[in-house]
């Protein structure tokens, strides 16, 4: 589908995911309406339960919204059907998460080609690619290491090169630098807004923390599942 850049990226209206836990219902955001235009660099900020894994994974089309309207590139998720999901989720976003989420039984190469060999592409143009993404993120000398033979910061940069082995327009971090010490969670951030910067893509990040507070272009806050104006009290 074609782009129109005065569009949104993301809009949200009245985006709500409740969780039901037998006869409970708990509240992962409720009401949100959003826009972001393309190229931003959002810091997604609040505190622990605030929602912003929830608002996160719906945009990214891991979880369906309870109710409400979510458009991500052109796609309307609210209406999606799983193999759309699972398009989108191939083509479309790239995540980053905390923990990493490497398959322990492969090497940094294999981990960061997976993407692109479930999308169908062929071995040698994904490891071609795969190879100039783990340069490019100082990676080069351990593409044949397997996780447990790797740093937390080198582990991080081989989630991203997983994350973008298929050119997504959109990389969302999920708490990106929670396991690393502050030298490594900076380069990480880097890594983003140099992606941002130069590639021109959306990139989110939550966190709690203020690591990437210097080089959002846009912030948004989240209390108790809803967007909050006040300033981001965390
Ligand atoms: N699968 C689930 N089932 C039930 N409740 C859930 C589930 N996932 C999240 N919640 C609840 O939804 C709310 C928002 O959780 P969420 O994980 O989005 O917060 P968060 O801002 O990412 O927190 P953190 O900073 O700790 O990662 C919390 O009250 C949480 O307990
Ligand atoms: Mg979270």
């Amino acid at each position: 589908m074609a782009k129109n850049n005065n569009r949104p990226v993301i809009h949200a209206r009245h985006l709500t995911r409740i969780y039901r836990l037998g006869d409970s219902e708990v509240i992962g955001i409720n009401d949100i309406g959003l826009d972001i235009a393309p190229g931003e660099l959002v810091v997604l900020k609040g505190n622990s339960g605030s929602g912003k894994s929830t608002l996160l994974s719906l945009i990214a089309g891991l979880d369906r919204p309870t109710h409400g309207f979510l458009n991500v590139a052109d796609h309307n998720l609210t209406q999606a059907t799983s193999p759309d999901l699972t398009y989108f989720r191939r083509k479309v976003v790239g995540m980053v998460f905390q923990s990493f989420n490497l398959m322990p039984t492969l090497n940094v190469l294999e981990n960061a080609c997976l993407p692109g060999l479930l999308a169908g592409k062929s071995a040698d143009q994904v490891t071609s690619k795969a190879m100039g993404l783990l340069d490019w993120l100082g990676l080069s000398t351990r593409w044949n290491h397997l996780p447990a033979q790797l740093s937390g910061g080198e582990m991080q940069r081989t989630a991203i090169a997983r994350a973008l082995i298929n050119d997504p327009d959109i990389i969302l971090a999920d708490e990106p630098t929670g396991n690393l010490d502050s030298r490594n969670g900076q380069i990480v951030v880097e890594l983003f807004a140099e992606l941002n910067r130069n590639w021109n893509r959306t990139v989110i990040i939550a966190t709690h923390s203020d690591i990437a507070d210097s080089v959002a272009s846009m912030t948004i806050c989240l209390k108790d599942g809803a967007i909050t104006d006040q300033t981001c009290d965390i």
